[in-house]
């Protein structure tokens, strides 16, 4: 089975108990990313947002709540499932969000070139089986002038890792496992984040890919980071 058929289906598989899951194993701190995330977005200003890898939403419902009607937000994923999710939570709320969810995958969007404002990647850029090629796609769509923000897991802080790297590869399994009822996803999971490039590795990616002013931003011991990335016109 293809790599990418695979990880959507195993995000399938998860998507009910995602959220609960998320929540519990970061002990919290995952709104804080996420919000601080926006909160970065907001300054640059943007009238159409697309989140990428969207998964149950969250991110596509923090944006729309922090940058208000004036900005257009589409969520866009690969997973059904959890396309469903997304939406039923938001037809679950009051008011509804304006949201738009959709199918899409990161490595052939659908999207004109030069339409968007601002992309969001939160926790997706990781799963991707050509990360270069998704890069690339996300610069297209871009219009310049516009920029990408990367959530991440990263490469925690050097003295740092020897309990982290413990607790992804035995204790995450068995924690995840009890929640969602699927250790080997987080089996899948915690390696993901294990092989993931360090910060400088990312940083140098996104500048090869063509974007412009890049920079990181470590959060919660270098456990997780922001990249931000701009399109620049010409490029
Ligand atoms: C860990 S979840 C993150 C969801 C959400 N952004 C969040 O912050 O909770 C990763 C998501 O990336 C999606 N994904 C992975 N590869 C993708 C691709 N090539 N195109 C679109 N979505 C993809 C998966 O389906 C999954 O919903």
């Amino acid at each position: 089975m293809p790599e990418a058929e695979a990880v959507s289906r195993m995000f399938g598989r998860i998507a009910k108990r995602y959220d609960l899951s998320n929540h519990l194993l970061s002990w919290g701190i995952d709104f804080w990313w996420r919000r601080t995330l926006v909160e970065k977005v907001k300054r640059t200003q943007p009238g159409i947002v697309v989140d990428l890898a969207t998964g149950s939403g969250d991110v596509a419902f923090a944006l729309e709540r922090k940058l208000g009607v004036q900005t257009e937000v589409q969520g866009l994923d690969f997973c059904q499932p959890m396309l469903d999710e997304a939406e039923r939570k938001r037809l679950n709320r009051k008011p509804v969000p304006g949201v738009h969810f959709g199918w899409a995958d990161i490595l052939d969007l659908p999207l004109a070139s030069d339409s968007v404002d601002a992309v969001t990647v939160a926790f997706g850029i990781r799963n991707l089986e050509n990360r270069s090629r998704g890069l690339g796609e996300i610069l297209r769509i871009l219009r310049p002038g516009g920029n990408l923000f990367i959530l991440e897991f990263s490469q925690p802080y050097r003295w740092f890792c020897p309990f982290y790297y413990t607790y992804l590869k035995y204790v995450l399994p068995i924690l995840a496992g009890w929640i969602t009822g699927r250790p080997d996803a987080y089996n899948y999971l915690g390696g993901t984040i294990m092989k993931f490039p360090p910060r400088e590795g990312l940083v140098l990616e996104m500048r090869e890919a063509g974007f412009r002013d890049v920079l990181a931003l470590p959060m919660t011991l270098g456990i997780v980071s922001i990249h931000q990335g701009k399109k620049v016109a010409g490029e």
